[in-house]
């Protein structure tokens, strides 16, 4: 798996300058009346589904906007999902189901880390289809890469007590974080089913160790006690959105890790590591979960460069279950929400990537290297060499990516930066200076391999315009943002390794009838309600499907998915999917290539209520909420929304 024997299956199609193999082009000639039906060009698609590739795939394009009949928002009370008619949603796999055959089956009574890391985790999140096998574009089996983002152990456990937690409740929620890879397949009557035993299963977890790479590998500030290298860490923690490569690989974003290192306050101010880690927001004291109580790994003023070794980018191939982990350095330490690959037409890989905070930045990654796409190997270390960017959007609808490099502008010794591993681990502060613009919390910044622009979601700011903080601008419109916007940004050349850019404002989220959204120009009176845009996809149409998180405190309805094309007449006109069940946020909408499953995450079920007062017992009916990855399918099987 993933070696050199899997390299000959790599058939390289020039026109498409991706790899295809037999399977894929015989899928795709059996299935051609269903191409023009919809439209789609699978190939295009065809390795992982969803890569943006160079402009020639574009000119074939028609566009096909979604079919369905919308649903209508449900009330934050609401504890059922809602699809629209004609489509049936089941849960595929869920907290604590066993992913081997000794794992023990979950025990909410008798839980132990040991059980946990044999388990699926907890607060499912990012969703990546990898088909099976390697290099194939199969649509009924694959492996599913799944992120566990945190725990809410007020939901897990009886009667938590987060002040004192035991030493068995942060080892399980050490051990509900990070990552799964689980096989599934696709019966013929249509039911998606989880492989318990298959040997591709996998849990990474806050204790799996992990290799560093790139600029910042062995520098001084990622040299612990327990890793005088500074090139090996245990874990991986908060790991929200994500991304595939066209090698293959998943990319998994290290987010709100700061909150799990307490103690910042006991660190000598002096120390030039306090003012990094307050920028990055670690707490001063106790943090939320207590780990520092049992592990000094988490206790800053034990450990101090502890916190360094985390907030990247994790690259993991999941067709390799033996594979170490690699936290590439190279694209930069902040709170990631993710990062997605486009290339550009050179054959450089772009990704791109948001830091998930108040006024926080919009980046990408311009490798030096070029894919090679009849050489998975060759690829493995792209993401180690490259330039990272942040963006200042200007007020007049033009863009430039500022390089961050060590030496360049004011990235120099006057300013605290001694090399590019300086730059990456304070890569904020490096922002700061070069003067990027700062956005209503970046979560997926994402190219659309139709169209080939990016779209720059913001969830929200509602700290924006108040007293002491940043005022509006034409990126950042609102004051007091509580419903988010998205950003469309067209790079110069559709390169997306160019320097400058364009941009314009393709939605402002909220009610319909609040006068400062705005639907791409399209008649609010015929859009959904939609608010706190998070996580997106695109379909093989490059219609935009987007899951929201916080839609119940700014608008008052549960967050849900919906539709929206990017092109043509329909361009802007938001249509409700889907929604979710009470104190839950939806997450990692993925399609399989062929666009006849939809993946969704439901994340956090029953947040607001405790083990003692559920306000969600979704999706068992019976005891616990459970965070689960469930399909949404059509009962005719057609490609969703077609
Ligand atoms: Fe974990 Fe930015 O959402
Ligand atoms: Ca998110
Ligand atoms: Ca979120």
């Amino acid at each position: 798996m993933g070696g050199h024997d899997e390299k000959d299956k790599w058939i390289v199609r020039s026109e498409e300058g991706i790899g295809d193999t037999f399977d894929t082009i015989l899928e795709r000639r059996l299935s051609r009346r269903d191409v023009l039906k919809s439209a789609t060009v699978a190939s295009s698609f065809a390795l992982i589904g969803s890569v943006a590739l160079g402009a020639e795939t574009a000119a074939a394009q028609r566009v096909s906007t979604p079919q369905f009949a919308r649903i209508e928002p449900t009330p934050p009370e609401v504890d059922e999902i809602k699809v629209p008619e004609g489509y049936y949603a089941r849960t595929l796999i869920r907290w604590g189901e066993p992913l081997s055959a000794s794992a023990p089956v979950h025990n909410v009574w008798e839980q132990t880390p040991e059980a946990q890391s044999q388990q699926f985790g907890y607060n499912c999140d990012f969703v990546g289809y990898f088909p099976l096998p390697l290099g194939s574009n199969s649509s009924t089996r694959g492996l599913l890469t799944v992120n566990h983002e945190y725990t809410n152990e007020e939901l897990m456990f009886p009667n938590y007590d987060p002040k004192k937690p035991t030493r068995n409740q942060v080892d399980v929620g050490i051990a509900a974080h990070g990552m799964s890879v689980v096989e599934i397949q696709r019966a013929p009557d249509g039911t998606w089913s989880y492989a318990r035993n298959s040997p591709f299963n996998r849990r990474l977890t806050g204790e799996t160790p992990m290799r560093i790479s790139g600029p910042a590998a062995g520098h001084p500030l990622m040299q612990t006690s327990e890793d005088p290298t500074g090139t090996v860490v245990r874990g991986t923690l908060n790991n929200c959105a994500g991304g595939k490569t066209p090698w293959g690989t998943v990319l998994t974003a290290e987010e709100n890790f700061h909150q799990y290192f307490g103690n910042l306050s006991k660190l000598d101010r002096n120390d030039p590591r306090y003012a990094i880690h307050r920028r990055y927001g670690m707490p001063a004291e106790q943090s939320e979960r207590g780990w520092e109580l049992f592990h000094s790994r988490f206790d800053v003023s034990k450990e101090p460069n502890e916190g360094f070794r985390h907030g990247w980018m994790v690259e993991v191939d999941p067709y390799d279950p033996n594979m170490t982990p690699v936290k590439r350095t190279a694209l930069g330490r902040f709170r990631h929400e993710a990062a997605t690959i486009g290339l550009a037409p050179d054959g450089r890989v772009v990704a791109y990537m948001g830091d998930d905070a108040v006024f926080e930045y919009v980046y990408k990654f311009v490798s030096k290297g070029r894919y090679n796409p009849r050489d998975r190997a060759a690829n493995m270390n792209l993401l180690d060499e490259g330039t990272l960017y942040v963006a200042r959007f200007n007020d007049d609808g033009s863009g430039e990516w500022l390089p961050l490099v060590f030496g360049q502008g004011p990235l120099t010794p006057a300013n605290g930066f001694n090399s590019q591993a300086d730059v990456v681990i304070n890569a904020r502060r490096a922002g700061d200076l070069l003067g990027a613009t700062k956005m209503d919390r970046p979560e997926d910044v994402e190219p659309n391999p139709v169209n080939k622009k990016i779209y720059v979601v913001l969830t929200n700011n509602t700290r924006r315009g108040t007293e002491g903080q940043p005022g509006t601008d034409k990126a950042n419109p609102r004051a007091r943002n509580d419903s988010g916007h998205i950003i469309e940004i067209t790079e110069t050349n559709d390169d997306y390794a160019s320097t400058t850019f364009r941009w314009e404002m393709f939605i402002v989220a909220g009610l319909p009838s609040d006068p400062s959204t705005f639907f791409a120009g399209f008649d609010k009176s015929k859009v959904s309600p939609i608010a706190t845009p998070d996580n997106i996809v695109f379909d093989n149409s490059g219609n935009l499907w987007i899951a929201t998180d916080g839609a119940a405190r700014a608008i008052k309805y549960n967050d849900g998915l919906f539709a929206v094309p990017v092109q043509g007449p329909q361009r802007g006109n938001v249509q409700q999917f889907f929604s979710t069940v009470a104190g839950s946020e939806v997450c990692g909408p993925e399609f399989t290539p062929d666009n006849r499953t939809l993946f969704l995450a439901i994340q956090h079920p029953g947040e607001g209520g405790t083990f003692e007062k559920p306000i969600s017992t979704w999706p068992d009916r019976v005891g616990l909420p459970r965070p689960s990855v469930i399909t949404i399918q059509a009962f005719d099987s057609r490609p969703i929304g077609s």
